[in-house]
């Protein structure tokens, strides 16, 4: 098959959610129907590792969170599917942005009892910017929830588009009764059971019959009622608008009963786009063209400690990937060889042999390759839109140990380069800072330090807690604003400069003075 065509049949998506509202049930589902060709760390062996295998995945367990982030690819009707999780606890949330960026759509799976949560906020944000396609799946319908007009109210007043309800509720709770396929003109009986497969379901045409009525009562009374309302009120689904970010296709069931998880996959093949096109600094570049190009958007190190091991997860922008083939990173110029490029992460490494647009690839490296780098055949291109935030909260390390320096600055630039945490090196002295943007980042590196390093780090207050990226035009303009003020300033891990501040009124008074310097909140690519 040509690239043009794998490319076509590429479907890259992640899910969001609120932590609680059903992803994990939603994935081991997806995936059951499609077949799981590749699980990274398949839903359920993570679910039993938390368990059993490393420490690091104890605060995963303790905190019942996700922190750790995954790929699945899966085969379903002529598609292929990538599925990237997302850690679903808001202090990870950079990492999880960065992981939005590697995608062509978001599942919106909303909890239909608490309808749309903080941290599906924030992430929707993400999306928004980007103007990424969303499909919902508002999940719980077997439970007693809000009252689904309510709902699409909501998503559209929270999202900001119109929801376009692709499937309607018959009743809910211990009434729920099925979902009334708005296209199909149809109802597909609900049954309960975490074992079903849908082909078993009871599907109805003649709602209007007297047997039919009298079987579900005053639901599907009500149910009519409202789809008359809502095929009145809603536009009609308008998959540019869709594409663009305008509107959203809503889809009721039930994740644990398999309930409604069938019309979301096809909805996936069927709406959602395949890869595009993507800006470089350079041009812009097709999926299609015969040359590799992709950037790295995540980077894990020691997913196992035992082979202290650091894995670049890379997005296939165009072209083929060919086992063995050289690439070269367009920020060094160094040449990658590509023999032991895995598909994805898991216990069990499967050697890759050729990818496409769309797909994720596992590089594992020893450091040459950093977040927002772009690997090439040759092209000197560097795609953009993978953003750095400026940390919200910073801190500094300790060590009761001063002959472990040496491992604790190994640590924090690998847990740095990671995205973990962002780690500032200050141009004058030698004490590490360290940023986040949520607190528990700091839990984790902490946790990391002393379980993957034998670093016993303690957590200090900082003197600074805000700092800005600075550019100039001029490089010499930037030299003198750094000799200027060498105390406030330290360097990411690229080496990027910032200037570090402890109230907002420093950084005003320093752009007053400083015209021609650039202060920036969010630095992108390497
Ligand atoms: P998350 O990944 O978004 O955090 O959510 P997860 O799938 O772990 O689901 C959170 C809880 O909601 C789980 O219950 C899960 O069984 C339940 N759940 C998921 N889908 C449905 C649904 O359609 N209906 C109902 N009633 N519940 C659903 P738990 O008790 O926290 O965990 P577990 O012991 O069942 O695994």
């Amino acid at each position: 098959m040509s690239i043009k065509n794998e490319a076509a049949r590429r479907r890259t998506f992640a899910i969001i959610s609120h932590p609680d509202a059903g992803k994990t049930t939603l994935t081991e589902k997806l995936l059951m129907y499609a077949g799981a060709i590749h699980i990274a760390g398949s839903v359920k062996a993570r679910k039993a590792s938390r368990h059993a295998t490393s420490d690091w995945m104890e605060i995963e367990k303790q905190r019942g969170i996700s922190v750790a982030s995954s790929v699945m690819q899966m085969e379903y009707r002529d598609c292929v599917i990538n599925l990237l999780d997302t850690p679903g606890h808001q202090d990870f949330s950079e990492d999880t942005y960065r992981v939005l960026t590697a995608v062509d759509a978001a599942l919106m799976v909303i909890d239909a009892a608490n309808g749309v949560e903080a941290q599906t906020l924030r992430l929707l944000e993400v999306c928004r910017a980007r103007n990424t396609p969303i499909l919902t799946f508002v999940n719980k319908m077997d439970r007693e929830v809000q009252p689904p007009l309510d709902l699409i109210d909501e998503i559209e007043r929270t999202l900001g588009m119109d929801a376009i309800p692709f499937t309607w509720p018959i009743g809910m709770g211990r009434q729920f009764h099925g979902v009334f396929d708005l296209r199909k003109k149809g109802m597909r009986v609900f049954k309960p059971g975490a074992d079903r497969v849908d082909s078993q379901d009871e599907l109805i045409t003649a709602l209007n019959d007297p047997s039919v009525q009298a079987r579900f009562g005053a639901s599907l009374d009500e149910a009519q009622q409202e789809i008359e309302l809502i095929e009145g009120a809603t536009p009609d689904f308008d998959h540019d608008e869709f594409l663009a970010g305008h509107q959203t296709p809503v889809f009721f069931g039930s994740a644990i009963n398999n309930f409604g998880v069938r019309e979301v996959l096809d909805a996936l093949v069927d709406l959602a786009p395949p890869p595009e096109s993507r800006q470089a600094m350079q041009r812009e570049v097709l999926p299609d063209e015969q040359k590799f190009s992709g950037v790295v958007f995540k980077i894990q190190a020691n997913m196992n400690p035992a082979h202290r091991d650091r894995i670049a997860f890379l997005r296939i922008c165009s072209g083929q990937f060919k086992r063995g083939m050289n690439l070269k990173v367009a920020r060094s110029g160094k040449e990658i060889r590509t023999s032991t490029v895995v598909s994805f992460l898991s216990q069990r490494r499967d050697i890759l042999e050729e990818a496409y647009p769309g797909d994720i690839i596992g590089i594992p490296n020893h450091g040459t390759l950093q977040l927002g780098d772009t690997l090439t055949e040759g092209e000197s291109l560097q795609f953009t839109g993978l953003p750095f935030f400026a940390p919200e909260i910073f801190r500094t390390v300790e060590i009761a140990d001063p002959l472990r320096s040496k491992q604790l600055k190994l640590g924090l630039t690998q847990l740095g380069e990671e995205g973990a945490i962002q780690v500032f090196r200050p141009h004058i002295g030698n004490t590490l800072l360290l940023g986040a943007v949520g607190i528990l980042q700091f839990e984790v590196v902490t946790h990391r330090l002393q379980h993957e390093y034998a670093v016993a780090a303690r957590i200090a207050p900082a003197k600074y807690q805000l700092a800005r990226w600075v550019t100039a035009d001029d490089p010499r303009e930037l030299q003198r604003f750094i000799e200027a003020n060498a105390y406030r300033i330290a360097y990411d891990a690229v080496d990027a400069p910032t200037f570090l501040a402890s109230f907002g009124a420093e950084i005003s008074v320093a752009e007053e003075n400083w015209p021609k310097i650039q202060f920036h909140k969010m630095r992108e690519h390497a």
